[in-house]
């Protein structure tokens, strides 16, 4: 939809290219009792008690109708040399010809996570909020784990790593 907004798309996008981020993959359950990815980076930590995270779901997204539909998604925080990973759940879900091995590893509730990603929560929906062509997923924490590792990094389009001085 078309709004009177003067920030153009392109501009907002290229202004937010400029935050650099970690990169993850939210899982979600498809109908048929399949595991669906999308990499996301409009993801944050909200609460701590409750523990609650949320993520930023465009309403055109698989995603999106997977998560309203069965109330649960899984974020995995992937590694550097997790990337073909990244690439993978960037794709349309049309063109994921199965080409990327995707290491799951299953949960008591919701989906599966990415095995050996450097931090996987499973979250419960609590929440969802209308935010324009998104929605924003609230999810509680019931489980988590984490590794050791380079975390994979997003910058101005671009997949990359981390550099400290
Ligand atoms: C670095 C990066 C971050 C992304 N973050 C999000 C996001 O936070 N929310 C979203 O809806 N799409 C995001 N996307 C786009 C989705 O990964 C992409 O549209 C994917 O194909 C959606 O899959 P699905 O429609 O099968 O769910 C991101 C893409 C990239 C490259």
């Amino acid at each position: 939809m078309a709004t009177k907004n003067p920030v153009t798309q392109l501009e907002f996008r290229d202004a937010w290219g400029r935050f650099a981020t970690g990169v993850t993959i939210i899982t979600s359950t498809e109908p048929d009792g399949g595991t669906h990815g999308m990499t996301a980076n409009g993801v944050l930590s909200v609460s701590l008690d409750p523990p609650l995270a949320l993520v930023c779901v465009d309403k055109a997204r698989n995603t999106h109708g997977y998560i309203t539909a069965d109330g649960w998604f899984g974020i995995s925080i992937v590694r550097k040399d997790q990337a073909d990973i990244a690439n993978y759940y960037v794709r349309k879900a049309a063109d994921r010809i199965g080409d990327v091995q995707i290491p799951l590893e299953q949960r008591e509730d919701g989906p599966p996570v990415i095995a050996e990603a450097l931090a996987a929560i499973s979250c419960k929906v609590v929440a969802a909020h209308d935010a324009g062509d998104h929605t924003i997923f609230v999810g509680e924490a019931v489980q988590l784990s984490t590794n050791e590792g380079d975390p994979l990094l997003f910058y101005t389009g671009k997949f990359g790593k981390i550099e400290l001085d």
